[in-house]
């Protein structure tokens, strides 16, 4: 018999990952995973941490030049247009590429990206800020999926596998900022964006490495397309692409195209336009065709009608939170004292404060949540808690941003929002996902994660229209108009909280957060 050291067989060697538990308990690709997800989000946020500094600062300071308000608009239609095509990700992954090559790909072109937007040109920008988008839709909802491959259905060490992962997550976004405003401020936007050069070829150097620690399984392709289908593809995309391009036509042409031409705003507005109308429709798309498909069940149908409210609730949570990069990091660049009495704080650093508490309050409320088990709250409810602190965190920064003298809030008043924002997130993020799994139609399962990462899409999407709608109103507005929202839904959804775990009781947990404890509880 060969040592688990060296098997000789494919399956043999799987064996042996499913059953390593050398890196705290789980198997060691689970570390290479971790790496790579790590430097990956550390890219992604430390990019997104100066991308509205560097749209709308002059061209003279190294920038390129926008107004304020459209380059929210557009950061903010990014994030969207990044979750939007989480949707091809994992459709190339199921069908054509198998997760780690998608993975794989996914990051080469999110490097790719970021090298042309570390380059000192206008143009290759955007170039750079297209292809870190559509990298990251195919790395993002794939790399957890390679987590998965490395337990076997029944392990009981899933959960704390995706809550270790989830802390990498969290300690790339908490670490990004640091590096690349400091490297912002050494030597200009684009030494800053090489830092996330970096980070994303450290991703790909643990990943390649790691390889051999993945199971065979990562390289299979689920539900592979026929020689028929594929001989259609290159038909469907191209549908698809002009399509797409219509739809940013017509958008163009509403916001004046007709009688200005095709000034840079006005492409840039018709694509913002095109990204939130395509979410928007591709949303509608998948709701429609699960409630009328034969396959879904009548009961899958009930659970269906309850998943509405509470992805609408998760859509306007994303629609704030999301503002992170966006609205609220203008609050931190001109509504805010960066003067702290001791020291002087650079804007980018408030991206950190959510990676931060989360990494610091996520096993406070795991003990939370298993202490309440079973009593309150319900899943419903715990989506309403996060909802409308989503909401409560805008109503704060509406009340705040003209309060003090010069319209510049202290220097903790955004921190603040920042803070019960993360909470809002630990109340609602976990349980969506596992929500999302429990109350998916059987024959929809992998597509009710797309419509899952749409919320943030659609949520994006809303409020860039939001931003460009309000452009001649102060910000002010536009915090109470979306916090004002948001929390009178979430205390829309508490009502209706009896209603949808009736219609969910049969997949209701007595407590919805999937962690170890509960595993080992229910065991
Ligand atoms: N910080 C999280 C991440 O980058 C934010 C997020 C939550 C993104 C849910 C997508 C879905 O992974």
């Amino acid at each position: 018999m060969t040592t688990p050291k060296a098997p000789s067989s494919p399956s043999e060697r799987d064996a042996a990952i499913l059953s390593d538990r050398r890196f705290v308990g789980h198997p060691i690709g689970l570390a290479f995973l971790f790496n790579t997800e790590l430097w990956e989000r550390f890219s992604y946020y430390g990019m997104r941490a100066i991308l509205l500094y560097f749209i709308v600062d002059t061209i003279a300071n190294g920038g390129l030049g926008l107004d304020q308000s459209l380059g929210e608009a557009i950061v903010t239609t990014y994030g969207a247009s990044v979750y939007l095509l989480t949707v091809i990700g994992g459709w190339a992954a199921d069908r054509v590429l198998g997760a780690r090559r998608a993975t794989l790909y996914g990051g080469v072109v999110i490097m790719a990206g970021h090298i042309f937007l570390a380059l000192p040109l206008q143009q290759t920008a955007w170039l750079g800020l297209i292809l870190v988008a559509f990298g990251t839709g195919f790395l993002k909802p794939n790399v957890s999926t390679l987590v998965s491959h490395l337990y076997s259905m029944k392990d009981a060490r899933r959960d704390s596998a995706f809550a270790i992962f989830y802390m990498s997550v969290n300690i790339g976004s908490l670490l990004a900022p640091f590096v690349v405003s400091a490297l912002r401020m050494v030597g200009g936007y684009h030494l800053g964006f090489l830092a996330a050069a970096v980070g994303m070829c450290l991703a790909l150097i643990t990943l390649v490495l790691g390889r051999k620690q993945l199971t065979s399984t990562v390289d299979e392709i689920s539900n592979p397309l026929s020689p028929n289908d594929l001989k259609k593809l290159p038909i469907k995309l191209l549908g698809i692409v002009i399509a797409c391009v219509a739809v940013f036509f017509i958008a163009a042409m509403l916001r004046g195209a007709l009688s200005e031409g095709f000034t840079q705003e006005i492409i840039l507005g018709g694509v913002v336009d095109a990204i939130s109308l395509v979410s928007i429709a591709l949303s509608i798309g998948y709701f429609v065709l699960m409630f009328r498909s034969k396959k879904v069940t009548a009961s899958e149908r009930s659970h269906l009608m309850a998943y509405v409210p509470l992805w609408i609730g998760a859509t306007l949570f994303f629609m704030i939170f999301e503002q992170a990069a966006a609205k609220m990091a203008t609050y931190a660049d001109s509504r805010t004292n960066l003067d702290t009495g001791l020291f002087v704080i650079n804007p980018e650093l408030y991206q950190s404060v959510n990676p931060a508490g989360i990494v610091l309050l996520s096993p406070l409320m795991a003990v939370l949540w298993v202490k309440l088990a079973g009593k309150f709250p319900s899943t419903a409810q715990k989506f309403s808690i996060g909802v409308l602190l989503a909401g409560l965190s805008f109503v704060l920064l509406a009340i705040t941003s003209d309060m003090f003298p010069g319209a510049t809030s202290p220097w903790w008043i955004l921190a603040v929002a920042f803070l019960i924002q993360t909470v809002g997130e630990l109340c609602l993020s976990p349980v969506g996902l596992s929500a999302t799994t429990r109350m998916a139609p059987r024959a929809f399962a992998s597509q009710a994660m797309a419509l899952w990462f749409l919320t943030s899409a659609v949520g994006q999407s809303l409020a860039a229209q939001f931003i460009s709608g309000l452009e001649d109103h102060p910000d002010t507005v536009f915090y109470w108009i979306l916090g004002g929202m948001t929390t009178v839904f979430a205390i829309a959804l508490f009502a209706m909280s009896p209603w949808i775990r009736r219609h969910m009781a049969d997949v209701e947990l007595t407590d919805a957060i999937p962690t170890i404890e509960n595993a080992e509880k229910k065991a």
